[in-house]
């Protein structure tokens, strides 16, 4: 077998062995030992018995004959031919085996016989005691059979030679009980080999089966299971370690989700406090300092009416200048800070405006298409789309080198979807963001503090999506008053 051949067996074996369960793996072992051992065994004793039984048969068609060969020996002197005979079909009375005798004088003529259907002649060729002292034994194919001829020379062969058949049908006989026998021994010991396999199977995989029950309901986050230790040995060892890893991993889970809701907690916090402070600032530049640069501007017109000098005047056309300027810049940083107009005119118009005005400011042409039907949703999920499209825009025009870029936000079955796409220069990123990627990570913890998540999708020269999904479960929903 070629070394490929053999490695394709190989393979083919482990998957046939490791396909089957471990209760099936051990009724194999089981059955395949026994009967492995119960056919050697029983071929074993077969041949053993065979040849002991072969052997006896022999040994007792030799002593016959002989009986035979030494009790004619006188009749045949005195020419009893009579006799001679009856002690033939005696000898065949007496022994069940014998199939026939007879005897044949030195000239090789028969004397006596046994058949009561005439003497088939060919027997008298096939064995022959010619020049032993002792006797011969062949095995002869008769009608009824395979016999041992045993020939006996009568009176050292001076007198001719005694004949015999022995047949060997009882000694199979015999050996067929015998071989029956074992066999169904070998039944009865398979049958309780084979309990007690399914014994032993059912003690071994019960626990086996009840650590991966528990094991499935620990990968769903149960805790709480335990596995039984059910006996003393290598098993209950390992059932007791497992229990000891259940309960210190559930030990670490309270620990986990602690830090986790604490983290969420102060997160929360710091963005509430972040979202107040801007929006304070962005109201005091709008009310105030944007109330008191239009007075500035008008005081400065006053001035400019009431003062003609020339120079005077073309000093307050550039002041005026500077303070619009000014009053342009605050108002951008107001909306930046917190538009007002996301807590007057919701997400949609606050969103379309400023995104418009970013197109604007850096010359990149922008599509938005904010779609929310007729849901209404809580404060702090507006405020944070509005951060994470905010913070998407502001890195575009910062390394993107966009031409054109896409925002859409729209109310789905789940909850909302917002995808920002631009075809700028793109980025290697796989959303496992550090602390080299601050803006990225604010807004995917945005996200997950609402339980949505955030995929960056980018490779270097083609472009970045953003996809943010935030669910609208109880939660989030609108109607829990949040
Ligand atoms: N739209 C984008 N196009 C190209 N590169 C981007 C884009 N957004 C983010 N990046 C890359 O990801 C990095 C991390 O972004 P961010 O976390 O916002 O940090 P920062 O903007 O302070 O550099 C950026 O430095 C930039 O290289
Ligand atoms: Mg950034």
């Amino acid at each position: 077998m070629s070394r490929n051949h053999w490695r394709k067996f190989t393979a083919r074996f482990w998957k046939l062995v490791g396909g089957v369960s471990v209760r099936t793996k051990i009724f194999g072992i089981v059955l395949g030992s026994t009967l492995m051992l119960s056919l050697g065994f029983t071929l074993q004793v077969h041949h053993a018995l065979r040849s002991v039984l072969e052997q006896k048969a022999q040994e007792q068609g030799i002593s016959i004959t002989r009986d035979i060969a030494a009790r004619s020996t006188d009749l045949i002197l005195i020419n009893d031919l009579y006799s001679i005979h009856q002690l033939l079909v005696e000898t065949q009375a007496n022994f069940s085996d014998v199939r026939y005798a007879f005897i044949v004088d030195p000239q090789g003529q028969v004397l006596a016989h046994t058949f009561s259907a005439g003497f088939p002649t060919d027997l008298i060729e096939a064995n022959t005691a010619a020049g032993m002292d002792y006797q011969n034994t062949t095995l002869v194919q008769t009608d009824e059979g395979q016999v041992w001829d045993v020939a006996v020379p009568i009176f050292g062969g001076k007198a001719g030679t005694a004949r015999v058949g022995i047949s060997d049908q009882s000694m199979r006989q015999t050996l067929t009980t015998l071989t029956t026998q074992l066999g169904l021994t070998i039944l009865v010991v398979l049958a309780g080999s084979l309990l007690a396999a399914s014994l032993l199977t059912w003690v071994l995989t019960r626990p086996i089966l009840e650590l991966v029950e528990v094991t499935r309901s620990v990968a769903r986050g149960d805790f709480s299971a335990r596995v039984q230790r059910w006996a003393d040995d290598e098993i209950g060892d390992l059932a007791e370690a497992f229990n000891q890893m259940i309960i210190e991993l559930g030990r670490l889970d309270v620990v986990r989700q602690e830090r986790e809701a604490l983290r969420k907690q102060l997160l929360e916090g710091m963005i509430t406090v972040q979202e107040e402070e801007r929006r304070r600032i962005s109201r005091e530049l709008h009310d105030s300092t944007s109330q008191s640069l239009t007075s500035l501007m008008i005081g400065l017109r006053n001035v400019s009416d009431v003062c003609s000098k020339p120079a005077v005047d073309e000093q307050i056309k550039l002041l005026r200048k500077e303070v619009s300027t000014t009053l342009d810049e605050v108002h951008t940083l107001a909306v930046q800070l917190r538009p007002v107009i996301l807590d007057d005119l919701g997400l949609k118009a606050a969103l379309e405006r400023s995104v418009a005005e970013w197109g604007k400011r850096h010359k990149i042409a922008v599509d938005v298409f904010v779609h929310l039907g007729s849901t209404r949703l809580p404060d702090y999920m507006k405020t944070a789309l509005y951060r994470i499209i905010q913070e998407a825009l502001t890195n575009i025009a910062k390394h993107a080198h966009a031409e054109s870029v896409s925002v859409l936000v729209e109310r789905q079955k789940g909850g909302l979807v917002a995808v920002i796409e631009d075809d700028g220069q793109g980025f290697e990123v796989d959303n496992e963001f550090d602390s080299m990627h601050l803006g990225l990570l604010s807004m995917k913890e945005r996200a997950e503090l609402l339980d949505g998540t955030l995929v960056v999708e980018s490779s270097s020269g083609y472009g970045t999506s953003i996809y943010v999904s935030i669910p609208i479960a109880s939660k989030n929903g609108v109607d829990n008053g949040r």
